[in-house]
């Protein structure tokens, strides 16, 4: 589990990053998976697709069109590479491709954590389709066995000159050698961070605010009388999750701090989760800024991600801003974010892997509560919906974004009862 964790991290901490993952390449190649016994050393067949040729034949054609592209920037190449001679393959590519190689190495020899692992993540995988639990869990074992006749660890001697990280037993451990920039030093820091152990992340909005009621973005309000009956929704809801180390974390604004003080319980303000800061157009409605800057607003409709506010923010900004958060939301296990529609959004994003298009147009409506679960493959999305009306604030995007388009057409998507 931790290999897909660190495989899935760098693809959201990474913008230009790609993550290859040997295994579908040798069920591409294979067709189908019949037992451990494809593992093993001594199996003639499997060595004519053995897969350091995948790692050989693949990677260039998809690696170096990115590259060229100029996107490419981190690639994770996901595989158990145990041997020297498969790390020499890397290395060797690396080299002639102008990579930098930097090496994680999971070690995990705690019978349980196997167990666990197997159970999460083995057993769903493509390998074991219709398949017995028992059996696949005997099989993978089997398999683990195979690995180990040929597995040779990085060696703090031979392998002195490589950078690479070892972690023990899922981060009870960690051994670092030779960091030689600032990305690999980012991802220590990111893998030190990441943890395995089960919980849950709340993200919410704020209750309904006076700005709110009247369509007007940002602004600093209070909460109307529906926010206040959603703040005391939330404050029975979270009790009936029984989370004894419950944190609560807030913005710098009077809406979310409103909120939270119906919890009952302690809370963190962060200033970077202040909600986007719209610049000139703060505390307008949609309508007046059609009116006041109707070419703004076409540009926005055309890269709302990209678009900055006069004097303000974009959602790239805001990305870049809850960085902090996002790496402190990796190290705590429970915890309540009460926050606000394009943070909500972008921290959603964040946990469901979405792009830079689908972003700012994430649904996250007043007075519901989204409940994220990692589990094996994602995070598992409940959507809870506390029962206490509020306004629509979700804007969708118009059909045409032409700075010439009609008003009445930049206005098509605006909420009915904004
Ligand atoms: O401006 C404040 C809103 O909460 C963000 O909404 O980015 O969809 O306009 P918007």
């Amino acid at each position: 589990m931790l290999r897909f964790i660190i495989s899935n991290a760098f693809l959201k901490i990474y913008k230009y990053s790609w993550s290859f993952n040997v295994g579908e390449y040798r069920r591409e190649a294979t067709r189908s998976y019949n037992s451990y016994e494809f593992f093993s050393p001594d199996n003639t067949e499997a060595m004519e697709i053995h897969i350091n040729d995948l790692i050989i034949l693949i990677p260039p054609i998809t690696w170096t069109s990115q590259y060229q592209m100029n996107l490419g920037c981190v690639q994770v190449f996901d595989a158990t590479n145990t041997t020297p001679e498969r790390r020499q393959v890397i290395l060797s590519f690396a080299k002639d491709n102008g990579y930098k190689v930097f090496f994680v190495e999971s070690i995990c020899d705690d019978p349980e954590i196997i167990a666990e692992n197997i159970k999460q993540v083995k057993l769903t995988s493509p390998d074991y389709t219709d398949c017995d639990k028992e059996e696949a869990l005997v099989d993978f074992l089997k398999r683990i066995e195979c690995y180990q006749q040929t597995y040779v660890p990085l060696d703090d001697h031979t392998d002195r000159n490589l950078s690479y990280i070892k972690i023990f037993n899922v981060g009870s451990r960690y051994l670092v050698n030779k960091v030689q920039d600032h990305i690999q030093s980012r991802t220590v820091y990111y893998l030190m961070n990441i943890h395995v152990t089960p919980r849950s992340i709340y993200l919410c909005r704020h209750g309904e605010s006076e700005l709110n009621l009247v369509g007007r973005i940002g602004g600093d309000s209070g909460l109307s009388h529906r926010g206040t009956k959603f703040a005391s929704a939330l404050g029975d809801y979270m009790r009936s999750q029984n989370i004894s180390d419950l944190k609560v974390w807030t913005s710098h604004m009077k809406r979310t701090i409103q909120t939270a003080e119906f919890l009952g319980v302690q809370y963190e303000q962060w200033k970077a989760l202040n909600e986007i800061d719209a610049g000139v157009c703060e505390e307008m409605t949609y309508e007046e800024i059609q009116e006041h800057f109707p070419e703004e607003f076409a540009l926005r409709d055309q890269d709302k991600y990209r678009y900055r506010y006069p004097k303000g923010e974009s959602y790239e900004d805001l990305v870049h801003r809850l960085e902090p958060v996002i790496m402190e939301l990796e190290r705590q296990e429970n915890v309540l974010v009460i926050c606000h529609q394009a943070v909500m959004r972008c921290l959603l994003a964040y946990f469901l892997n979405k792009n830079d298009d689908e972003l700012p147009y994430l649904k996250c409506p007043l007075h519901t509560v989204l409940k994220l679960t990692p589990i094996a493959y994602g995070c598992k999305v409940q959507s809870v919906f506390l029962h206490i009306e509020a306004v629509n604030t979700h804007r969708d995007r118009p059909e045409n974004v032409d700075v010439d388009r009609d008003p009445e057409e930049a206005l098509e998507t605006v909420p009915d009862h904004m």
